[in-house]
């Protein structure tokens, strides 16, 4: 039987949800990334680092909800924060203490973080950032690195997508405000040199899309070096990277001081929720004036659901247990293992491919002309042409719907691990990988393959 039929046939009650979801969802979802061809896995319950879906089947989860879950699926503390403060309320409309308790977790954490403004999500922490540095600099551009990603406002979409579509719906004149550049240090100094209207810098701070294209060694700090000369202010976005490559993120990492950070995901704990960390003189543009002071800029900030009394649990709860380090190392131990075991696969088969990654994430790049690395890969040593076209779509649907019916359940181009994925689970993950390779072969959906 085909993988598509297989697919079909395992998974009569997903299809039969997706069925009743695509007469009231578009495309019967609620996230792009979520999309799949003939029809998109439902999941009942999760717990630790497994997913049960509506047909009872377990799945080994590699989405861990879009990253969010550095603990894994029902953490008992963080539940028992969630389900107490629940109890006590989910929303006083007024101040409270987890939420100080949440903002003194994050700043004692990022090294930059002097002050910090919550937000709903990731995306609201892009959108808010970018406004503190046109706010304070007085200037309208932005500048974006191609297929970096910031969540879907309309400051942040230009040139985020692989297949380099337009983004519609974005009025020309917001778009003409965000000029992108290839991740090229020598393109930014001269848009630095020769613009007098740029207001900051946004990057992501794995590269591209969670690390698809990674950035070249030490991007980062000259970035850092030309924006302060330049006066230009540097934004960077550890949505991702933030508290899970370690527990100061990325620039603890590296030593680099971004005037702004965007945070969410694991921030959050596994609930919705996003913030704004930098430089306290940047965030006091959202302080109210003091009574007989002069009255300089205030940037306005609403939002029902900021630092709701849910997700400031939630993150309190998560940040106190991932502060020490301990859950990052094992989680990304446990990627290194799966990297390293998916690549050897690979060599087995004799596929032209690689898995790569950084931290606790790997990425999947099957195409032609890449030679499977021997041990792990940051995805440094991968040619930039072949890391940039990725892996062909149907082959990626495929080996989506292939894994799946073999117990895995993918990410995108790759996946994400929590510190609570065991060796089994990578022992398991490497055999439905082996399995699904097979599958796909036998299609002759693999490059080289004539299908
Ligand atoms: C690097 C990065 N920035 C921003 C976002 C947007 O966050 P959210 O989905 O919470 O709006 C994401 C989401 O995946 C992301 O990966």
């Amino acid at each position: 039987m085909g993988i598509e039929a297989e697919y079909a046939e395992r998974h009569p009650n997903s299809r039969r949800l997706a069925e009743r979801a695509r007469r009231v969802l578009p495309s019967g979802v609620t996230h792009d990334a979520r999309y799949l061809r003939p029809f998109p896995v439902a999941v009942e319950r999760a717990a630790g680092s497994r997913k049960w879906d509506v047909d009872g089947h377990e799945l080994i989860d590699y989405v861990m909800g879009h990253g969010a879950l550095l603990l894994g699926h029902a953490h008992p503390v963080v539940t028992e924060a969630v389900v107490r403060q629940a109890q006590r309320g989910t929303h006083y409309g007024a101040g409270h203490e987890l939420e100080v308790r949440w903002a003194e977790l994050v700043c004692g954490l990022v090294p930059s973080a002097e002050a910090v403004r919550f937000t709903s999500s990731g995306t609201e922490a892009t959108l808010m950032a970018l406004r503190l540095a046109r706010a304070a600099t007085g200037k309208p551009a932005v500048v974006k690195f191609e297929r970096h990603f910031h969540g879907w406002h309309d400051y942040v979409v230009a040139a985020a997508r692989y297949d380099g579509s337009a983004p519609a719906g974005i009025p020309e004149e917001a778009l003409g405000t965000v000029v992108v550049l290839p991740v090229d240090i020598a393109a930014v100094r001269e848009t630095l040199a020769s613009r007098k209207d740029i207001a900051a810098v946004i990057v992501e701070a794995s590269g591209a899309s969670m690390g698809t294209v990674p950035l070249p060694r030490g991007f980062l700090r000259e970035l850092a070096g030309i924006c302060r000369d330049a006066g230009v202010l540097l934004v960077l976005d550890e949505v991702v990277t933030g508290f899970r490559w370690a527990p100061g993120g990325v620039q603890a990492l590296e030593g680099v001081r971004p005037d702004l950070t965007a945070l969410a995901k694991v921030l959050a704990g596994g609930l919705p929720g996003g913030a704004v960390a930098g430089r306290a003189d940047l965030l006091g543009l959202l302080a109210f004036p003091e009574p007989g002071k002069p009255r300089g800029v205030k940037v306005g900030h609403p939002g029902t659901f900021n630092a709701n009394p849910l997700s400031a649990a939630a993150g309190v709860a998560c940040l106190q247990l991932v502060s020490e380090g301990e859950p990052q190392r094992t989680a990304s131990a446990r990627a290194r293992a799966l990297r390293e075991g998916m690549n050897s696969v690979l060599r087995d088969l004799d596929i032209p491919g690689a898995v790569y990654g950084q931290a606790s994430v790997f990425r999947i790049l099957l195409r032609e002309g890449v030679e499977p690395p021997d041990g792990d890969s940051d995805g440094l040593d991968l040619p930039d042409d072949a890391l940039a076209a990725g892996t062909e779509s149907e082959t990626l649907r495929l080996l989506h719907l292939a894994m799946i019916c073999r117990g895995v359940h993918l990410f995108g181009n790759g996946g994400i691990l929590s510190a609570v994925h065991t060796s089994e689970d990578i022992a398991r993950t490497l055999e439905a990988w082996r399995e699904a390779l097979l599958a796909l072969r036998a299609e002759g959906a693999l490059p080289g393959d004539d299908a």
